[in-house]
């Protein structure tokens, strides 16, 4: 094996049977027994309804959990082999940015409306290494260079209001890396953004994803997205993924009725064109169960075309489906 194999065969990140919610006397459960891993150079899309844990399984990676209103309960995270849930301050700091940086759907809200970008952007660098004036100021236009920013010169003496959505965004994708993160989690990064200026940004992405092997997680309602940008898929449904494989194989061979059920409320190409947006997914019948009242079972039994009495009693595990494919119903145990 020659060393760019090897290297890209890593897993970066290990997430096992993660358990968040809250104990005690008015305990409840958010996200339950979810696990995947993430190499580096692919990505994994995390995708499912509003609700159903994707950004607090996101948050709980970077230790940034709302606590105490929801905490981790169970399972572990692994970075590079290193126990995240038990890091002290100064090595949780030394991953936060450094190992595993996170960007969000609102660009503007993330970046300070007084401050010019090139103010902002050295903060960010010499959050991760010292360098005199001029070696930082080089650095931060790398970093716009980077992210394809046009004009990075200009761009750094702007403040945040005066530049685009895209190109905020890519603002705070040049701020992620600026302390080389080997893992980039995010949640929702083109939500806000138009369909070609969404392209660009993920183009941006996967640049970047070549160039440095960056392993990305990404969170996204839009499965048009994930079948060009993902490498894997996780799909998450009231709190646990209820399948998860190789795109081709989960968007070419759903077999969890959630998962065909989102395929077939995917936005057609002609409802497109929405103030530029692509609407979200429109509803599978039914919603999310509240958390404080799960169904018995399977917890997608009340909404499946093909329940049987048998998934109100007991709730399916994840079983293999195909290669590296699995789903969490009772047809896929069968098969099993
Ligand atoms: N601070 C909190 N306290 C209690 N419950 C919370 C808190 N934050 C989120 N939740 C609940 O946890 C569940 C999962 O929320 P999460 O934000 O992870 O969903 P999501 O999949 O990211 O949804 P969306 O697609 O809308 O962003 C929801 O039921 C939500 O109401
Ligand atoms: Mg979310």
């Amino acid at each position: 094996m020659n060393i760019h194999t090897s290297l890209f065969d890593e897993q970066i990140l290990e997430v096992e049977n993660l358990q968040l919610g809250r104990a005690g006397s008015r305990a409840f459960s958010l996200v339950n027994g979810v696990s995947f891993s993430l190499k580096a150079g692919k990505t994994l899309a995390l995708v499912g309804e509003s609700g159903s844990g994707k950004s607090l399984t996101a948050l709980s990676v970077l230790r940034l959990l709302p606590e105490p209103s929801v905490r981790v309960l169970g399972g572990s995270i692994r970075f590079e082999g290193r126990d995240l849930l038990n890091l002290d301050g100064p090595n949780l700091r030394d991953v936060r940015g450094g190992g595993i940086a996170m960007i969000f759907q609102e660009p503007l809200s993330a970046l300070n409306p007084v401050m010019s970008i090139g103010r902002q952007l050295r903060e960010a660098v010499r959050a991760h290494e010292k360098l005199d004036r001029k070696a930082t100021d080089r650095r931060v236009i790398e970093l716009l260079e980077l992210v394809r920013m046009p004009d990075p010169e200009r761009v750094a003496r702007e403040f945040p209001h005066r530049l685009s959505g895209g190109m905020r965004q890519r603002v705070l994708i040049a701020m992620a890396m600026a302390g080389r993160p080997r893992v980039l989690i995010a949640d929702e990064p083109t939500t806000a953004l138009d369909v070609t200026v969404q392209a660009e940004v993920l183009d941006t992405l996967r640049g970047l994803q070549d160039k440095f092997g960056l392993a990305i997680l990404l969170i996204t309602h839009d499965l048009g997205l994930v079948a060009d940008y993902a490498s894997d898929v996780a799909v998450m449904y009231a709190g646990r993924i209820v399948e998860h494989g190789p795109v081709h194989e989960v968007l070419g061979s759903p077999f969890h009725p959630y998962t065909r059920g989102l395929l077939n409320a995917r936005p057609h190409a002609d409802q497109v064109v929405c103030g530029g947006v692509r609407p979200r997914l429109t509803e599978i019948t039914g919603s999310v169960p509240n958390p404080l009242d799960m169904p018995s079972g399977c917890p997608f039994w009340p909404r499946c075309p093909v329940a049987t009495g048998a998934c109100q009693l007991r709730r399916p595990n994840l079983s293999p489906v195909g290669v590296s494919h699995t789903a969490a119903c009772f047809k896929a145990e069968a098969l099993a």
